[in-house]
């Protein structure tokens, strides 16, 4: 492949990468997306969800500042301190919050930025409240303005201002709130105000999960539907789940009705391997998609740099989709790197891809 510069905005030829098959789930579905798909919600999710911190698996640095958080709140009969969670979707947030309302005897309501449109969708939230519950509120970032502006008072001093009536002879009124604890989740805590983040006394990432925790993770919800796995199936899976349990689950899921499709009692590595390569997820954890945008840039775009608008246009996909679903990742796990000047392949991604000379020569190009 030969490596051509230029600072020019890039042409987009027609032709698609060669190696790609037809786009497998022409329905839409995505196996490998870490958002959680209309069969994920309630109820059928709770059964496999860990109901206590020490059934947790992974987030070891996060599970060790929730339990001294937990006994330190219990000593002293307090609420605990309000939590911001942060990081991609699928990693536990939600799991977080149920369990620490379980370990804290208390209810947990569960909401999301987006349904706390009105001041009184809040106002009605907080004045519900029992002594020391829980308020969960999914992609914190994305409240409005005055929404905000009602929650820092209530997190700071238990306490609701509201304004009653209108101009010259609007009137403030404070209402008393019970003690309560606001758990906040964002995948973007860069978005998130300052003020309101200065009131989260705990502010924790979650990270991607490794290896071991996730075959853990798959052998366990493997135990609560009722299917057998050996050690080695339960990694076949685990490595291809990008780090994430919500993929794990599924992944297992999908394999176990292949298993029983064919009639086999247990998923062993060989068919767990099989299975996922008809769902064309490879040993990586890649899908047709990511493999579409990395082929792509090597192909089409020299390896990049490249812009978003760019590789969105020429792989047909969403540009959103390609940044909020695909790309963090390929970024995370080196397949990706995003330079001032746009996105490019690293020589990790073109030797997965069977491109290897191509790459080293391309990062070459780039040294010198
Ligand atoms: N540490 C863990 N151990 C076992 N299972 C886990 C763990 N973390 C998450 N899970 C499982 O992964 C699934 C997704 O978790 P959860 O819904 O808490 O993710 P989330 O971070 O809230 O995602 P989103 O950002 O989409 O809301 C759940 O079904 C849960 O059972
Ligand atoms: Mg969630």
């Amino acid at each position: 492949m030969a490596i051509k510069r230029s600072s020019e905005p890039q042409e987009i030829p027609a032709q698609q990468p060669r190696q790609l098959k037809a786009k497998p789930n022409p329905d839409g579905t995505n196996l490998m997306s870490p958002q959680a798909n209309p069969q994920e919600i309630e109820p059928n999710e709770e059964k496999i969800r860990p109901q206590k911190l020490a059934e947790y698996i992974g987030q070891k640095d996060l599970k060790g500042i929730l339990n001294i958080a937990i006994a330190a709140a219990q000593g002293r009969q307090d609420p605990l301190d309000h939590l911001l969670l942060y990081g991609p979707p699928g990693l536990g947030k939600t799991t977080i919050s149920l369990i620490l309302a379980a370990e804290m005897g208390v209810d947990c309501k569960i909401t999301s930025a987006p349904a706390l449109e009105r001041p009184r969708d809040i106002t009605g939230l907080l004045v519900g409240l029992k002594p020391g519950d829980i308020i969960f509120i999914d992609e914190i970032h994305r409240l409005n303005r005055m929404t905000e502006e009602l929650l820092y008072p209530a997190m700071e001093d238990f306490r609701l201002d509201v304004t009653i009536g209108k101009g010259q002879t609007a009137k403030t009124r404070s209402i008393p709130l019970p003690p309560f604890t606001l758990v906040g989740a964002t995948t973007k805590a860069g978005s998130l105000s300052s003020p309101l983040r200065d009131r989260f006394g705990i502010i924790q990432r979650l990270r991607f999960y490794e290896l071991d925790e996730l075959t853990l993770i798959v052998k366990r919800t493997a135990e609560i539907i009722n299917i057998t796995i050996t050690e080695a199936g339960a990694i076949e899976i685990a490595r291809r789940s990008r780090g994430t349990p919500r993929i794990a689950n599924r992944l297992l899921r999908r394999v176990r009705d292949y298993v029983q499709v064919h009639q086999a009692e247990t998923i062993t590595a060989e068919l767990a391997a099989t299975a996922m390569n008809l769902f064309d997820v490879d040993t990586h954890g890649l899908d047709w998609t990511d493999r579409l945008v990395l082929n792509t840039i090597i192909e089409q775009f020299n390896g990049g740099p490249v812009g978003l608008e760019a590789i969105a246009a020429a792989t047909g996909e969403d540009r959103k989709t390609i940044e909020e679903v695909y790309e963090p990742y390929l970024l995370q796990n080196g397949y990706l790197s995003r330079t001032h000047r746009g996105r490019m392949v690293t020589a990790k991604a073109s030797q997965h891809l069977g491109y290897e000379s191509s790459a080293s020569k391309h990062q070459q190009t780039e040294l010198f």
